[in-house]
């Protein structure tokens, strides 16, 4: 008789267990939205923390609650400085494990906290109802294409890089000199008879010397391939690639602002006040940062990009409204060391993309006075809106 009571309450244990767990999923399902806000905070924490994968500068936080409570998490994310000097030894040890990097403060509430644990829990994603329903395939295409065309790109590139290290000079005087040649013969040495020789050589001749100077003359002003020697030996493949900081983490007004900016040192420091020596350089370069910082004179970065004055152009209408990568327009420069420039920066590379380049007009309020063009896409007369469309190739949209 002792063999089935047994199991009865081992079974009855179980149960209890079972519904215990499922009404602790259920309850912080109802409770607690994974709202866009969490979305928007976390953005912060996303520059040093994945919710899954490797671990980036700080741990990676998915199955946080598993590791710590509540009340834990509240007092170290917004102070963990704070936790670490009370002595707390789980916190010690993190501090150690983690290089001696310290979490920076935040101003956030345990409400907050609680939402970001929520959408941490929920793999990184908001609650359904706050989705509004996208196209999932048609992005998943769009992918695709811009894959491609970054890849096409990249080969454009080593393609006009080779071209523009090819030096015309060489070609340019040889064919002077031949164009000389052929005039001296035609009115002194008359070596060669027929005339029709001479007309065709001058002919070609002239039409590659014109060729050579438009090249260059369009060329001057423009700095495609520039990579000027920076004041420190600022790495975008250490940071934004083996560290994987976001690029706005350091470029913060990119998405609002018409520059995207260059950070300032204290921004540096909210890492290098601990980060004191780099795997390539030593400690020589972060050294500099310090200096910077001691005798309050900001690092003179080099600017590698250059528009002309009478050019206007925004950071935000492309980042944000437009969506477009910043790969897009300045290469991959996750990968590079020393940033380079790699388009040309023309106004023939800005109109081409704006005649090719969809915008989002459906539902974009930003848009809502073109109503005739609405109208068209409705009627089915027009399958896709360009840039151009909407006023991307007006002299008055990028000249002052
Ligand atoms: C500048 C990098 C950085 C940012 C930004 C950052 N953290 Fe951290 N975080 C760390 C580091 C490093 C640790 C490891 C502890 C230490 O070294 O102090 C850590 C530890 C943690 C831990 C404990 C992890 C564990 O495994 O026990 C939590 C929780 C946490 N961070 C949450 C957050 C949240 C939430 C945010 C955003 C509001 C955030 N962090 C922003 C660097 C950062
Ligand atoms: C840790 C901070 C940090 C991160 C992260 C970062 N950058 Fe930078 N970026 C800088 C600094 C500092 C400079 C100025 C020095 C230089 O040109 O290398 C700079 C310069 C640039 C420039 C050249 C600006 C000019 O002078 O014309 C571009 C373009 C750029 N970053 C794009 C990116 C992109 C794209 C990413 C993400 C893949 C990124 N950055 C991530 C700090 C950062
Ligand atoms: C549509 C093309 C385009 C996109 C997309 C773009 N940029 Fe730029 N960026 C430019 C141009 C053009 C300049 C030169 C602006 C000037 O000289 O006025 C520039 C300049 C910069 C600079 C130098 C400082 C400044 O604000 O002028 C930085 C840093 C930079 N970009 C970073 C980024 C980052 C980070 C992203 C992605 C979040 C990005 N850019 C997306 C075209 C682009
Ligand atoms: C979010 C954290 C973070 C920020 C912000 C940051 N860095 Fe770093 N930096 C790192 C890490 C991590 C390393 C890699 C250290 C190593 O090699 O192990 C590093 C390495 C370096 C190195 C040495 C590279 C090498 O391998 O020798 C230099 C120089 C440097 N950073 C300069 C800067 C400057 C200048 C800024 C501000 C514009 C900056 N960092 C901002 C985290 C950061
Ligand atoms: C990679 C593609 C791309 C490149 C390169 C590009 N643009 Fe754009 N641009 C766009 C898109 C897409 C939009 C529409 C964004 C939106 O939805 O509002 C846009 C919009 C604009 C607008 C606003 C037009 C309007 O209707 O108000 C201006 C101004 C502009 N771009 C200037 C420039 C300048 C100047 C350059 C070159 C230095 C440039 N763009 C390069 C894609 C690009
Ligand atoms: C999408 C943005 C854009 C539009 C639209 C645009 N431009 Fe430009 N324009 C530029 C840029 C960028 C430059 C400087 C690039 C360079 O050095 O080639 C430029 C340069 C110029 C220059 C100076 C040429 C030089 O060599 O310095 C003139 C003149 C000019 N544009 C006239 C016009 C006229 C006229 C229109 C209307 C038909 C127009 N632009 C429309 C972006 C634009």
């Amino acid at each position: 008789m002792m063999i089935p009571s047994v199991t009865f309450s081992g079974k009855l244990k179980s149960m209890i267990a079972w519904s215990v767990l499922v009404f602790l999923l259920l309850s912080g399902v109802q409770t607690k939205a994974q709202t866009p806000e969490a979305e928007k905070n976390f953005a912060v924490c996303k520059a040093c923390h994945n919710i899954s994968g490797p671990k980036l500068i700080g741990p990676t936080l998915g199955g946080i609650l598993d590791r710590r409570d509540k009340a834990w998490i509240y007092k170290f994310v917004r102070n963990s400085t704070a936790v670490i000097q009370s002595g707390d030894a789980y916190a010690v040890k993190l501090f150690e494990e983690n290089n001696k990097i310290p979490m920076p403060p935040n101003d956030l509430t345990d409400a907050q906290i609680d939402d970001i644990l929520a959408y941490i829990n929920n793999g990184g994603k908001v609650a359904a109802q706050y989705i509004v329903a996208e196209p999932v395939n048609e992005n998943a295409a769009r992918e695709k294409e811009l894959a491609a065309e970054r890849e096409l790109q990249a080969e454009k590139q080593a393609d006009m890089k080779r071209d523009a290290n090819r030096s015309f000079g060489t070609t340019f005087y040889i064919t002077i000199a031949i164009l000389l040649l052929v005039l001296i013969d035609l009115f002194g040495t008359k070596i060669i008879k027929a005339k029709f020789v001479h007309t065709t050589i001058i002919l070609i001749s002239l039409f590659v010397i014109g060729e050579i100077t438009y090249k260059e003359a369009a060329a001057l002003g423009r700095q495609q391939y520039y990579q000027p020697d920076q004041p420190i030996w600022f790495s975008h493949k250490v940071h934004a690639d083996q560290n994987k900081i976001d690029c706005l983490y350091c470029h913060s007004t990119a998405e609002e602002s018409k520059y995207a900016g260059i950070p300032p040192t204290n921004v540096c420091l909210n890492c290098h006040n601990v980060v004191r020596q780099g795997k390539i350089t030593g400690t020589t370069e972060i050294a500099k940062i310090y200096q910077a910082v001691e005798t309050g004179k900001p690092v003179e970065w080099i600017k590698v990009h250059n528009l002309p004055d009478h050019v206007f152009f925004s950071h935000a209408q492309h980042v944000n409204a437009g969506k477009l990568a910043c790969a897009q327009c300045h290469g991959e420069v996750n990968t590079m060391n020393v940033v380079m420039q790699v388009n040309d920066l023309s106004m023939g590379w800005c109109i081409d993309c704006h005649r090719k380049t969809e915008v989002q007009f459906a539902d974009n309020a930003f848009f809502q006075s073109y109503k005739e063009l609405h109208e068209k896409v409705k009627s089915g007369e027009i399958q896709k809106v360009t840039a151009e469309m909407v006023g991307g190739t007006d002299c008055m949209k990028c000249h002052y």
